[in-house]
C-alpha cells in the first residue's frame, strides 16, 4: 500500500515540477516574469506586506521598557528561579490566561516531546524555552544569554488580534492573524505585574482600584479608553471594556474602532505608542480635554514626541498587512446555507440591515457613523470618543467572534439577541423563520 502510494505520489509532482520549468520559461521569454521583478509598485507591495506581517507578529516598538522596565511583568511569569519572583508561570498557567502558542515556531523535536507529554507545562523554564522560540503569540521574552533568565518582556500587535487554529492542541496551532483572541484575559495577564503604582499614578487612583478594574474585564475583552478618561465602570456598573475586534476584512472600510476614532494607521499609531507604550511619535490634539480626556490630557498624550521613533517608520506596512488580512469562511456545515440564501435577501430587503452594513463591506461607504439612538442602545461608550457615536460594524467573519457576545460590550449574547433588538427597535415586523433565516446569513459571513 505505501509503496503503491508513494509510486503514484512521484508521478503528478514531477509533472508539476516541469509545468512549472516550462511556465518559467514561457514566462522569462515573454518578459513577464521580469516584469515582476522590475515593476516597481509590485516590489514595493510586496516588501510593505513582508514587512507588515514581521511588524504585525513580532514587534514591540520598544515597549518592553514599560511592561518589563516598569511593570516587571516577566518577574511574575519568570519565578524566582529564574530572575524573578513568586513560583512562575508555567505554558499551561499562559495557556490558561488564553495566551497562544505557534506551533510553527516549536522544532519537531519539541512538537514530538509535547504529544507524548514530556513537558512539564508546569515549569516556568518551559514559559522561558517558548518565549526563546518567538512561539508565545504576541509576547516577546528577552531572555539572558544563558538562556535562565528573563530579562524583560513585551508585546505585539499579535496579542489580542491574532489566534491558532488550535490545529496541534487547544491554544497550540499555526497564527490566524486578524482573528479577535476572544480567550485572551488582557486584565489577568497585565494583573500578574508585582507593581502596578505606575498605572494607579496614571489613573490617579490607588493600587487595589487598578486591581479590581483589571479583574472586572474578563476574556476577550480591553478598555482602550480606561488611559484617556479614567472610566472603568458603565453607569449600570457592568465593566467598560469592549471586546477586541476583528482586524481582518478592514480593506475599503473609513473609521475603525467601535466608536470611528479613525482610520486604521490613525488608530495603528494611538495603540502602538499609547496603549502597548511602544517608542514613537503620536498627535492628536482631541484628547488635550481635560473634560472628556482627563487622564490623556494630564499626562499630555495629545502631543508625544520621543528622541526615537520606533512606530512611525512601520505604519505604512502595518497598514498594508492589515488590509491584505482576507474575510476568513465559516467553516463547512456551520450554518444553514438555504436558510442563509433567504437571509440574505432579508438582509437587504424588509430588514433594511444593508441600508448601514452594505455588502460587501458591511458598512457605510463614506462617513460609517451613527448616533446611539439611531441604533437604539446608551451613550456611554460613544460619549468616550471624539465624535460621540458607534461607528458600524463590519460584519465579514462574524464567526471569529461568536465568543464575547455582539457590539461593542458584547451585551448581546447571540446573533439571535441582536437580531432580537433590531426587530424591536426599528419595529421590522419580522416572523420567526425570518429572524432564523437573518441568523443562519449572519453566521454565513
Ligand atoms: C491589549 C489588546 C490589544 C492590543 C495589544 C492591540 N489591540 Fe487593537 N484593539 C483592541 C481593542 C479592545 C480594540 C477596540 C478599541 C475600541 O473600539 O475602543 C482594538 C481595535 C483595533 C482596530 C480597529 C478595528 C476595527 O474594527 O475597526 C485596529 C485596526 C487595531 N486595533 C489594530 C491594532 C494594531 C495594529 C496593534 C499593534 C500596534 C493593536 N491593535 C494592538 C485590543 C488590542
Ligand atoms: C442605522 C444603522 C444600522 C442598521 C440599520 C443596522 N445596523 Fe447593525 N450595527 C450598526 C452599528 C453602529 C453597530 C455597532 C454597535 C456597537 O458596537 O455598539 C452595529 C453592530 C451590529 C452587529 C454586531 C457586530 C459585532 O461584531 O459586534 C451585528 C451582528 C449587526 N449590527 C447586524 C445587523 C443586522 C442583522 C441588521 C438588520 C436587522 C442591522 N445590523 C442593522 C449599525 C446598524
Amino acid at each position: 500500500m505505501a509503496m503503491t502510494g508513494t509510486g503514484r505520489m512521484k508521478l503528478p509532482r514531477l509533472a508539476i515540477l516541469a509545468a512549472g520549468l516550462v511556465a518559467g520559461i514561457g514566462g522569462l521569454g515573454t518578459g513577464s516574469f521580469r516584469g515582476h521583478l522590475d515593476d516597481p509598485v509590485e516590489r514595493r507591495a510586496d516588501r510593505l506586506l513582508r514587512e507588515g506581517r514581521r511588524t504585525y507578529r513580532y514587534d514591540t516598538f520598544g515597549d518592553e521598557a514599560f511592561w518589563g522596565g516598569t511593570l516587571r511583568l516577566h518577574e511574575t511569569i519568570a519565578g524566582e528561579d529564574h530572575g524573578g519572583v513568586g513560583p512562575g508561570v508555567g505554558p499551561a498557567g499562559a495557556l490558561g490566561v488564553g495566551l497562544k502558542v505557534d506551533v510553527e515556531a516549536l522544532p519537531r523535536s519539541l512538537r514530538e516531546q509535547l504529544r507524548r507529554g514530556q513537558v512539564d507545562l508546569d515549569d516556568p523554564a518551559n514559559t522561558l524555552a517558548l518565549l526563546d522560540l518567538d512561539a508565545v503569540v504576541g509576547v516577546k521574552g528577552f531572555l539572558s544569554h544563558d538562556k535562565q533568565q528573563l530579562l524583560s518582556i513585551g508585546i505585539q500587535c499579535a496579542l489580542c488580534h491574532s489566534t491558532v487554529d488550535d490545529s496541534f492542541a487547544p491554544g497550540i496551532g499555526k497564527r490566524l492573524d486578524g482573528w479577535p483572541n476572544r480567550d485572551l484575559n488582557v486584565g489577568a495577564v497585565v494583573g500578574l505585574s508585582p507593581d502596578l503604582t505606575p498605572v494607579a499614578d496614571l489613573l490617579g487612583v490607588d493600587e487595589a482600584t487598578v486591581r479590581g478594574v483589571l479583574a472586572s474585564w474578563g476574556p476577550g475583552k480591553f478598555d482602550a479608553e480606561l488611559f484617556l478618561d479614567g472610566k472603568a465602570f458603565q453607569p449600570d456598573g457592568r465593566s467598560a471594556a469592549t471586546l477586541i475586534p476583528a482586524a481582518f476584512g478592514l480593506g475599503g472600510v473609513n473609521l475603525h474602532t467601535y466608536t470611528g476614532w479613525g482610520s486604521v494607521p490613525y488608530w495603528n499609531a494611538f495603540v502602538a505608542v499609547i496603549e502597548m507604550h511602544g517608542q514613537g511619535t503620536f498627535y492628536d490634539p482631541r484628547l488635550a480635554d481635560p473634560v472628556q480626556f482627563p487622564v490623556a490630557e494630564r499626562a499630555g498624550f495629545d502631543d508625544i514626541r520621543p528622541d526615537r521613533d520606533r512606530v512611525s517608520p512601520k505604519l505604512a506596512g502595518l497598514q498594508f498587512y492589515q488590509l491584505a488580512l482576507p474575510v476568513p469562511e465559516p467553516p463547512r456545515g456551520s450554518f444553514d446555507r438555504v436558510a442563509a440564501q433567504r437571509g440574505k435577501e432579508l438582509f437587504s430587503g424588509k430588514a433594511n440591515c444593508a441600508s448601514c452594513h452594505v455588502p460587501p463591506l458591511y458598512t457605510e461607504p463614506g462617513w460609517n457613523m451613527h448616533t446611539p439612538e439611531e441604533i437604539g442602545i446608551d451613550s456611554f461608550q460613544a460619549d468616550r470618543s471624539p465624535d460621540k457615536r458607534y461607528r458600524t460594524t463590519p460584519l465579514g467573519g462574524l464567526f471569529t467572534r461568536m465568543k464575547g457576545g455582539f457590539y461593542h460590550d458584547g451585551r448581546f449574547a447571540t446573533v439571535e439577541d441582536v437580531i432580537a433588538h433590531y426587530d424591536g427597535h426599528f419595529g421590522l415586523g419580522l416572523t420567526a423563520p425570518e429572524k432564523a433565516d437573518l441568523a443562519q446569513f449572519l453566521k454565513s459571513l
